[in-house]
């Protein structure tokens, strides 16, 4: 179990490269010594633009030579190149590498000007991170920049504040989320129609399916506006409360369903209350987390921190969903030896085994496989990675919403001795080999 979650983890971490931000960013330096300070990382097409608006610009020392300050874009691969040039001493500091592109070298500044504006076209298509190099080894930096990087259309010539990679993820968003208007409409003329045999817990998933299609329509509109404005205040509030209750809606549901409520029975026990009392909880701090993720790139300084605090409350809550369904299956068994009734006991079981199978694949696609897919693909392909994010999860809706539905003919008491006969064989069976 340790090694499993640590490899989960170790995937995981991966996934802290490949992100992909692209809005105007402010930044503020002060009295910053490093070497290298990365600022945004952006895919360009052949029609890539970069503003700099660099002020307030000051030294720790007076006159320190600018010539060995600077701007520059640079790729991952390059990168790795000017390290190891740097590392077999071939050149001193990044600026000298000719594998980089100098955005703006500090000697062009005016003499005793503390800013400047660079504007910077870049033809050659690929993901670049813009850093700033200070190759004076004690010498403190401060300065406020902004860097607003995007792509001209083809022949319209706007704008294009998204990454090359996920620019057409607004339409992706709109896409799935009419999908799951209309399995929610579906389910509404579904419930109506099997109205008898309709359960509380029917309602809840309506519930869950409107949320996640209202939480996909407002990320449609949030990347639309960062799109076009560079800055993200579309629609971002609604969009982070319904993301909440989409995720704390979820988790729920897959504990009521695992625990058998209003199908099994009608009230929930003690121990898988407390799991409901850890998960929401959770989810709120895994909310808060997401969002003081978006609103700081990928080089603000508590990053990688609520990155990770992201992680562990993520892999928590996944795991925590999975007990209820084993207490579930094992008490079906249970239930199945003692109580005569096997074959119904049995067929239960199945569907809960099948439903415990599914939600592990779920979760292990939608967090390992999928941050896989991002690190692998080309920063041009990177959209795939959430269409192959969002079918599992549609997927998963589906398998939950057909094999949960309301069933006038409940098959499970529709046996027939046969039947009984032969569950009670594979029960024994099972014993023997303790499955
Ligand atoms: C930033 O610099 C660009 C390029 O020189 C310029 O067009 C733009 O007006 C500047 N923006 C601000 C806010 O100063």
């Amino acid at each position: 179990m340790a090694a499993a979650v640590s490899s989960f983890f170790g995937i995981l971490l991966l996934a802290f490269i490949s992100v992909s931000f692209a809005e105007i960013r402010f930044s503020e330096i002060r009295s910053d010594p490093r070497p290298i300070i990365p600022f945004d990382e952006f895919g360009f097409t052949h029609n890539g633009r970069l503003e700099l608006n660099v002020s307030k610009l000051s030294f720790s020392s007076p006159d320190p030579d600018l010539s060995k300050l600077g701007f520059f874009l640079c790729t991952r691969d390059s990168w790795l190149q000017v390290l190891q040039q740097i590392e077999d001493a071939e050149i001193a500091c990044a600026l000298q590498s000719h594998i980089i592109q100098e955005v703006y070298n500090l000697n062009s500044l005016a003499k005793s000007a503390t800013a400047f504006n660079h504007f910077y076209l870049q033809s050659d298509a690929d993901q670049y991170t813009l850093v700033f190099a200070n190759c004076l080894p004690q010498l403190k930096v401060s300065m406020d920049v902004r860097s607003a990087m995007y792509n001209l259309d083809g022949k319209s010539k706007t704008r294009d504040y998204l990454s090359a990679g996920i620019t057409i993820l607004p339409r992706v968003y709109f896409l799935f989320s009419l999908i799951y208007f209309i399995l929610a409409a579906a389910w509404v003329y579904f419930l109506y129609k099997k109205r008898l045999t309709v359960f509380g817990i029917h309602f809840f998933m309506l519930a869950v399916v409107i949320l996640k299609a209202l939480n996909l329509l407002c990320e449609a509109e949030d990347k639309s506006y960062i799109k076009r404005t560079g800055s993200a205040h579309g629609w971002d509030v609604l969009f982070y409360i319904f993301s909440f209750l989409k995720g704390i809606t979820l988790f729920t549901l897959i504990v009521l369903i695992g625990t058998g409520w209003s199908f099994l029975k009608p009230y929930l026990q003690d121990k898988e209350k407390k799991v409901l009392m850890i998960v929401i909880p959770l989810q709120v701090v895994a909310n808060i987390a997401q969002v003081v993720i978006d609103e700081s790139g990928p080089y603000g300084e508590d990053w990688v921190t609520w990155k990770q605090i992201l992680l562990l409350v993520d892999v928590v809550c996944c795991c925590a969903v999975l007990f209820p369904i084993v207490w579930s299956i094992k008490n079906l068994r249970e239930a199945a030896r003692t109580d005569g009734k096997a074959a119904v006991n049995l067929m239960k079981l199945t569907l809960f085994r099948q439903y415990y199978v599914v939600v592990i694949c779920y979760i292990y696609f939608t967090r390992v496989v999928v941050y896989a897919l991002e690190t692998i693909t080309s920063y041009k392909y990177l959209w795939t990675s959430v269409v192959a994010a969002e079918l599992a999860t549609l997927a998963f809706y589906v398998f939950t919403g057909y094999n949960f539905k309301p069933e006038p003919h409940n098959p499970y008491f529709a046996v027939d001795d046969d039947e009984e006969e032969a569950a009670s064989e594979q029960l024994k069976l099972e014993d023997e080999f303790e499955l």
